[in-house]
């Protein structure tokens, strides 16, 4: 089984907290055996530029471009999206990248939501993902979701930086909504195995 992190920060990775948080939650994966395999993917590595008309004329650089994520999201089963929340919003970077990938390869494939924040928010950029980003895509986010708050203060290497109490719950929590994504994982296979979920007539969502 392969889980692929999609970490939604678009800053340097000296200042982003959210690597700090894929990175943990990606060695968890592995540890607590919820898959074999990871990938993770920043959009702080600026993945793609800004939406164009280019993609659906198949534009060849597109196509460089796209080729090699698609590859890994149709191989994998399961999503962790980390999305930090700025002004309130989802990153516009994930959503830019969203929009590039579509239900043949992550449709139908489960998703947990990690919203992270410095302070006491994360809330809402967790809530616009599950409103408006998965129509066409048919992306499937679990009912659990996290959101990591004070994040400064937790999931630090250094045990020093971290409070003691918000580390721990935060970790525990970590552990249960992985082992649930691991089953939405192998319940989900099933269901788009079925070949039920395509149908030429009704390509988008409603
Ligand atoms: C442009 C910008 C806007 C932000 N707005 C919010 C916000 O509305 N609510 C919040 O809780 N944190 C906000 N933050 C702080 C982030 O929660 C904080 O940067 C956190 O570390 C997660 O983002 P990062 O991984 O990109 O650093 C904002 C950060 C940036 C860079």
């Amino acid at each position: 089984m392969k889980i692929t992190l999609i970490n939604g920060s678009q800053r340097h990775a000296k200042h982003s907290q959210s690597l700090k948080v894929a990175k943990y939650i990606e060695a968890e994966l592995i540890k607590l055996k919820v898959c074999d395999e990871t990938h993770l993917i920043s959009m702080m590595d600026k993945p793609y530029p800004l939406w164009d008309e280019g993609i659906w004329d198949g534009d060849a650089q597109w196509k460089e471009l796209l080729e090699p994520i698609a590859n890994e999201l149709t191989s994998s089963d399961a999503f962790v999206i980390i999305v930090p929340e700025y002004h309130g919003m989802a990153p516009a970077a994930l959503k830019n990248f969203l929009l590039m990938h579509n239900k043949h390869q992550i449709g139908h494939k489960p998703a947990l939501l990690v919203g992270v924040s410095s302070a006491d928010g994360g809330a809402y950029s967790v809530a616009e993902m599950r409103m408006n980003s998965a129509k066409n895509n048919r992306l499937c986010y679990i009912p659990e979701q996290l959101i990591i708050r004070n994040v400064e203060s937790v999931l630090n290497e250094d045990k020093a930086d971290n409070n003691k109490d918000a580390d721990s719950y935060f970790k525990e929590r970590i552990a249960f909504a992985l082992d649930i994504l691991g089953e939405y994982a192998v319940a989900l296979k099933k269901v788009r195995a079925s070949g039920k979920t395509h149908d030429d007539k009704f390509n988008n969502g409603m």
